[in-house]
């Protein structure tokens, strides 16, 4: 069994001169000693020799990436494995062809045709599990693709999807890459209007949601979306031709929104006249897009990160195998939601490459009770086991001795989303994983398609909280504002940014490609017109410091984005939200360390002249945002203030206000116009919190600097 040893001699990292600006900011704290893999794990590990870091290292870039593009099938060998002639849009494996859904069903048929490919575990624990086999996904995506063909869909148009976490959702993304139409699945619980925009920004004519689904108990109505959705893409200018809709138990309707004639049709009626319908799949460029996956950022609208078929695949093949260390015998289950890009990424198309078994589950982790997930995974089989802080937080703190009470088996569990707090990733280790499995923390975002910082989990160490070194093929650097590296075991922080292109990158903002440079290009390119990758580091938006051991630990968003429970919502798209209350007349939202869902968000919110506080604005403002962007979005608290606490341009300062939501210094306000603003507030919020019970606590330095350099995105 692997044990805690000793790494680094307690060698707290340490800032030398304690000087800490906004630039790089100085984090101290203990070093973790490492855990070290099972024996066990080791002797089966799909990536156990060395020689794959070699095969992997720069000078072997860009065609180390062979590796992970061999593990498919192509219907066309590629002439050039990245073209930087444009960049940074960067194109892999040029003049390949191949099609996502042959290579995620059809090539598996031969050996493993009824195998399962997923095993859908609804909500509701009467309720049956349901195998579908390679043999049955291949005749659902076959159907359900050719009633798309017969809507007159084809290669390159978008669709929107708003679908639960049924196996109806797997089936519609593959019937759409069986065509090469673009899916843009939008998570179920944001809102239909939250939907509806994603529908206008991507000129989608048709809908394909689903009537209802369990969630903590209650049969939703989801289909109530559709019509506001439909009604939000139209004030956009975007018209629904269709709106497809899926039965959650085929043949009955389960919502009480009607359905709107001429546009509305159940999925199961358009079936029954594709029985047994063969489509072959579209032989598409590797450089085709595959998907739109939308995400949050500073300002503005969503940005739909457009993903690629054969960049994207190949790399989502490739870490699947090595990192997620997925055999086709495993039973490997990926808690998330396929409506975020984890789902896309490592619970359909990673996973169903590979042809593996993947675990779908319906509902919430901890219904009807904190014993839920380990059931499933004693009854199943689960080998492999994915979820997120949050999820781990929540169910330690409702079940800590849960685990124990079933027979499971975990080789291999991973965290993604969020930092994970060393006491919570031991909990992960000691009690999920019963001391048997490895732990990858998986560091990536909704743009980089797959993993960037993790550990090959037979080679590399464990160490809690660290999501690890950089993985294969990704060269990290940590710079500070003026563009200088910040070199390993300084203990400074400052921005993490991938120095060269990965097939796994998105190819662009769809519609936007001015956005896509802006974002995540402009700030440390110095040569706009350079052809050459070197001169073009991607800025991921995220704080980090790395060790003397090479590893990085990653603090949080330096964009004022907030991540709750894995989840990234905008400070802007929040406080639009508040705007739209006649009001309103200023807000502003901050995050707040919480200790189960990460971040959670406050508003701030200032009212008109002539307007006096009351809980029926404050309702309204929680009101605007559930319907904007979803129950997700939901603030913690809505603080009615007199004003907010200002610079003299005018500029709302969020670290005063985000200070004084956490208990946190509120550090210097004399730069203020109001300075006596924020004594009122902090008396006002911070009385209010106590009587609600809320228990202070002190925050860790990381944390401190978090929320003392929120608001300097803008
Ligand atoms: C954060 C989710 C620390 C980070 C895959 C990133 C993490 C944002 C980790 C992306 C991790 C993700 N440790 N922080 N292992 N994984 N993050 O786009 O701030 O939903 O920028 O993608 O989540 O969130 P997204």
């Amino acid at each position: 069994m692997a044990e805690e040893v000793q790494g680094q001699a307690d060698e707290a990292v340490d800032s030398s001169n304690g000087e800490s600006t906004e630039a790089t900011i100085a984090v101290h704290w203990r070093e973790e000693g490492y855990f070290l893999p099972p024996p066990k794990f080791i002797g089966q590990a799909n990536a156990s020799d060395p020689a794959i870091l070699e095969r992997f290292s720069e000078e072997n870039f860009p065609e180390c990436f062979k590796e992970y593009a061999d593990l498919l099938d192509w219907d066309q060998y590629w002439d050039t494995t990245l073209d930087t002639s444009n960049a940074p849009f960067w194109r892999w494996f040029v003049g390949g062809k191949l099609n996502a859904s042959y290579n995620c069903i059809d090539r598996h048929l031969k050996k493993d045709r009824n195998k399962a490919a997923l095993i859908f575990v609804p909500e509701p624990e009467g309720e049956a599990h349901a195998a579908i086999t390679y043999q049955e996904l291949y005749r659902r995506v076959n159907e359900f693709a050719a009633v798309l063909q017969d809507l007159g869909l084809k290669t390159g148009d978008r669709v929107t999807l708003h679908m639960p976490m049924t196996p109806e959702l797997p089936v519609t993304m593959l019937a759409c890459a069986r065509l090469g139409i673009i899916h843009s699945q939008v998570f179920a619980g944001f809102s239909g209007a939250a939907c509806g925009g994603r529908i206008a920004d991507s000129g989608s004519k048709v809908l394909i949601t689903m009537d209802g689904y369990y969630r903590s108990g209650d049969l939703l109505d989801h289909k109530v979306k559709a019509d506001e959705a439909v009604e939000a893409a139209r004030k956009e200018g975007q018209e629904v031709d269709k709106v497809l809709v899926w039965r959650r138990y085929p043949g009955r309707y389960s919502a009480k929104t009607p359905m709107v004639e001429g546009r509305d049709v159940f999925v199961d009626e358009l079936l029954a006249g594709h029985k047994g319908a063969v489509v072959e799949p579209v032989s598409l460029d590797a450089t085709a897009p595959l998907f739109l996956m939308y995400t949050s950022g500073t300002t503005g609208r969503p940005k739909g990160c457009q993903h690629s078929t054969g960049g994207y695949l190949s790399y989502v093949a490739g870490t699947s195998k090595f990192y997620q260390d997925i055999h086709p015998e495993d039973t490997y289950w990926c808690m998330a939601d396929i409506g975020w890009i984890t789902g896309h990424s490592y619970i359909v198309y990673g996973p169903l490459s590979l042809g593996t078994t993947s675990v779908l589950y319906e509902g919430t982790p901890n219904y009807p009770d904190a014993g839920r997930p380990w059931r499933i995974a004693e009854q199943l089989g689960v080998t492999i086991f994915h979820t997120s802080p949050t999820a781990i937080r929540m169910l330690r703190k409702v079940g800590p001795d849960e685990p124990a009470k079933y027979d499971y088996h975990f080789k291999h569990m991973t965290t993604v989303g969020e930092p994970i707090e060393p006491e919570v990733w031991r909990w992960y280790y000691e009690f999920v994983g019963k001391g048997e499995a490895v732990i990858v923390d998986t560091w990536w975002q909704t743009e980089t398609g797959g993993f960037l910082g993790t550990g090959l989990p037979a080679l590399d160490r464990m160490k809690p909280g660290s999501c690890g070194p950089a993985a294969l093929g990704i060269y990290p650097e940590i710079l500070d504002e003026d563009a200088n590296p910040i070199p390993m075991g300084s203990g400074k922080a400052g921005n993490i940014c991938i120095r060269n292109p990965w097939p796994g990158i998105m190819q662009t903002v769809w519609g936007q490609p001015e956005r896509f440079v802006s974002t995540y290009f402009a700030k440390y390119n110095k040569d706009p017109d350079s052809k050459d990758w070197h001169d073009w580091p991607y800025f991921a938006g995220d704080g980090a410091v790395q060790a003397a051991d090479g590893y990085y630990r990653i603090l949080g968003r330096v964009d004022d984005v907030i991540n709750v429970a894995g989840h990234r919502l905008g400070t802007k798209e929040l406080e639009s939200s508040a705007l739209t209350v006649p009001e309103i007349a200023e807000a502003a939202a901050v995050p707040v360390i919480d200790d189960i869902r990460g971040r959670v968000v406050e508003m701030y919110v200032s009212l008109k002249p002539g307007y006096t506080a009351s809980p029926v604005i404050e309702a309204k403002v929680r009101e605007a945002i559930e319907t904007d962007i979803g129950k997700i979005a939901r603030p913690k608290n809505i603080w009615i203030v007199p004003d907010m606490p200002k610079t003299r341009s005018g500029k709302i300062m969020r670290r005063v206000i985000a200070a004084t939501s956490n208990f946190s210094d509120v550090g210097d306000i004399t730069t203020l116009a109001n300075p006596e603003v924020v004594d009122k507030i902090r008396h006002h919020v911070q009385a209010a919190k106590l009587a609600h019970g809320e228990v202070p606590r002190e925050l860790s330095e990381a944390e401190q600097a978090e929320i003392k350099a929120f608001g300097n995105a803008e």
